[in-house]
């Protein structure tokens, strides 16, 4: 969700506001994808690179989710929708753990679209805590090196129980992937654009998913 500081800035606003404009645009985005029939969507909503920001945005941001993560309930009832935090959430404080672990338990029996937020997540840290875990499992016996192959360490990412990711889109006109998914980004397709996160509307979505639908994915066969 890239872009919110540059839009606010743009309108003479502080960061924060673009933050609440982007976590708006969240909202509506979510709407229009469940409604198509998508099955999930990950959002990069904080990194472990976002900590050395200012301590205000960092304030600011963690104000909005918490306020974000309270809505979550009445919101995704409605719509079937199911919420997943990927990341090392043990780093936040009690009361937003406390509002994850709430929202992900009675939102679990949603059967439509997953709305994934990476936080606390870098995909480096993700791979890495893989290699960790799997490791481990070693050291206590429940698997040998041999049974290490891509399918193990690809059940260790948060995002196990998620459908393959398809495309990836990146707004704000950067055009690389900045520790997100790096493991699942394998093979997904890419999309950049310049259009600020906030400003990012329904039909630069639907443009990207025809893009992609009009694209070959050999998945290196010819
Ligand atoms: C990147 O834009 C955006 C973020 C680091 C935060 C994204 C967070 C939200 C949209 C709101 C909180 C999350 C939820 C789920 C409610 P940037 O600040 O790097 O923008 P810039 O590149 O223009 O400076």
């Amino acid at each position: 969700m890239d872009g919110n500081g540059r839009w606010a800035r743009r309108r003479g606003m502080p960061r924060s506001v673009g933050h609440k404009a982007g976590a708006d645009n969240l909202e509506s985005m979510c709407d229009y994808l469940n409604s198509i029939g998508v099955k999930a969507l990950t959002v990069y909503a904080f990194s472990t690179e976002n900590w050395s920001r200012p301590q205000d945005e960092v304030d600011a941001l963690m104000d909005l989710l918490y306020g974000y993560l309270l809505t979550v309930e009445e919101k995704f009832k409605n719509r079937n929708m199911k919420l997943k935090i990927s990341g090392d959430t043990s780093a936040f404080s009690e009361k937003i753990r406390g509002a994850i672990a709430h929202a992900e338990e009675v939102t679990a029996p949603g059967d439509g679209m997953v709305l994934n937020i990476a936080l606390n997540y870098g995909g480096r840290s993700e791979i890495t805590r893989a290699a960790r875990l799997a490791a481990e499992a070693v050291k206590e016996g429940k698997i040998t090196p041999d049974d290490i192959d891509e399918d193990y360490i690809g059940g260790l990412m948060y995002t196990a129980d998620l459908p393959e990711v398809d495309l990836i889109i990146r707004p704000s006109g950067e055009q690389r992937l900045s520790n997100f998914l790096l493991w699942q980004a394998a093979y997904a397709e890419l999309w950049y654009s310049d259009i600020c996160w906030p400003d990012f509307k329904e039909k630069d979505m639907e443009r990207a998913i025809i893009d992609y639908q009009n694209r070959d994915r050999r998945f290196g066969n010819v």
